[in-house]
């Protein structure tokens, strides 16, 4: 049936790399960024609510083994973090796993991912503008003894009618961001360097309180306890990759893409170990738990004062501030190169005179802020985690493909193959299972949309496809 094969061809067709990289030569942002502002980049887009909030949340599910919770969702961010760093290497452009699925597994798994991205980008950053308007109430409470209302501070479900600090964070990092992105990289850089400190004070202050009967027993709730705070936690973990959204602007990516991706994961990883570890022995699970994921109520138990604490949460007020401006980032990035191939409109990739695409920031800046304000925390993690192993899934399987697709192609980073990224998928699968199926069912109801806009508009006004070039994943196989 030809019209059968030619309409899988145009779905399954592949942007040559060599395309994705010229488009990325020819990009009118700047390259101004060296490996540690990379670094920072993806340190800051990672350090956040996931180990300010969810270890509150996630500790009472499996014990003091949330610590092994936390390692575990470190190696399922660790497999994928290696297969994007080779793909960051062979493809260094804006866009992350969707130009990398664009390369290798064709138009319509990059469209999905891309879909899956506005989830992993878009709605965490509004889960974690949310965990930063709890943190400024601690804030301001523990300095001014004045907090703002719930009914102005929580979404309609959470007892309040608009969430304004998270609102407001959103449209803050939306100003920075438009002033251009050599400003925005070096407001990241002291704002890691801020929150990283702070979270080293804590580790100093809680093991001096440390007490090994607090880490008894170890794992109450047995396996499937820490599966389901890992499936949590990996929320701690996903920014990570924002190095990769930023291949356009990077001076050198083929050399500090890859580097940048794994030693940020490494950075945190660490910190999240020690902050959990010492949490946990300071005060005991119950008590991390009560505190309402509030490490600074931990401090102010374990020192019985409250300058430490307010140190803690003024910290976390720029930690969680600085994750909203890298991850926003990275989302409008996302839209430029899905606008550019065509299956996004036009003006989302047309840049201004800050050399920053500024109508696409002003509208994700305008969305994410809405989201914000209305929708509660707890709901906007889980759709963060499922959009985002989805599309680490499939960076895992692009980094097979595009070996046996394009084998020659230069790569400053390796993977091994096929060990590494068959873990990765396997991972990011039992991560999956451990969701809730509520999280399933509005994950298939988006990615239905997704598709209804794929097909509605994507797929017609595709360059690749009005170019003709139907390059296909499975017939071309170099020896
Ligand atoms: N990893 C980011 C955080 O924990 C999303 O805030």
């Amino acid at each position: 049936m030809p019209g059968l094969q030619r309409i899988t061809s145009s779905l399954l067709r592949t942007k040559p790399v060599e395309q994705l990289t010229s488009d990325g030569e020819h990009t009118a942002l700047r390259r101004s960024m060296g490996l540690i502002p990379l670094i920072a980049l993806s340190v800051g887009a990672t350090l956040g609510t996931g180990i300010f909030v969810v270890l509150g949340e996630a500790a009472p599910l499996a014990g003091p083994a949330v610590v092994v919770s936390f390692v575990i969702a470190a190696l399922a961010a660790l497999f994928s973090a290696l297969s994007y760093a080779e793909l960051a290497s062979a493809v260094p452009v804006s866009g992350s796993a969707y130009s990398y699925t664009y390369a290798t597994l064709g138009e319509i798994i990059a469209w999905v991912c891309g879909w899956c991205l506005l989830l992993e980008y878009g709605v965490s950053v509004a889960a974690v503008a949310v965990g930063w308007g709890s943190y400024l109430n601690e804030f301001l409470g523990s300095t001014l003894g004045w907090r703002i209302p719930d009914v102005l501070a929580q979404p309609p479900g959470d007892g309040g009618v608009v969430n304004l600090p998270a609102a407001v964070v959103v449209l803050l990092a939306t100003v920075v961001l438009l002033g251009g992105i050599r400003e925005s990289a070096r407001v990241t850089t002291v704002t890691t360097m801020i929150k990283i400190a702070v979270l080293i004070f804590f580790v100093c202050v809680a093991v001096s309180a440390f007490d090994s009967s607090h880490l008894h027993p170890f794992s109450p709730y047995g396996v499937s306890g820490i599966g389901a705070a890992a499936s949590m936690v990996f929320f701690s973990f996903i920014g990570f990759d924002a190095a990769s959204t930023a291949g356009e602007e990077a001076k050198n990516p083929q050399r500090d893409l890859p580097r940048a991706i794994i030693i940020s994961l490494g950075i945190v990883t660490l910190v999240y170990v020690l902050v959990a570890l010492t949490a946990v022995g300071a005060v005991g699970v119950d008590a991390v738990s009560s505190s309402g994921a509030s490490l600074a109520t931990v401090l102010e138990q374990v020192t019985g004062r409250g300058w430490p604490a307010t140190i803690l949460a003024g910290g976390a007020v720029i930690a969680i501030a600085s994750v909203v401006l890298t991850v926003l980032y990275g989302q409008t990035r996302i839209l430029v190169a899905m606008s550019r191939d065509g299956l996004m409109p036009a003006v989302l990739s047309r840049v201004g005179r800050t050399r920053v695409p500024t109508v696409n920031t002003l509208i994700v800046g305008g969305v994410v802020a809405v989201l914000s304000a209305l929708v509660p925390l707890g709901e906007l993690v889980n759709a963060t985690n499922i959009g985002t192993l989805v599309s680490f899934g499939l960076v895992n399987i692009g980094v097979l493909v595009l070996r046996r697709t394009k084998p020659d192609l230069p790569r400053s980073f390796r993977t091994l193959v096929p060990v590494v990224p068959v873990i990765g998928v396997a991972m990011c699968g039992w991560l999956l299972i451990h969701l809730p199926g509520v999280t399933w069912l509005a994950f298939t109801l988006w990615s239905a949309v997704g598709l209804v806009v794929y097909f509605g508009y994507g797929r017609r006004r595709s360059v690749l496809g009005k170019a003709g070039a139907t390059e296909m994943v499975t017939p071309e196989v170099h020896s």
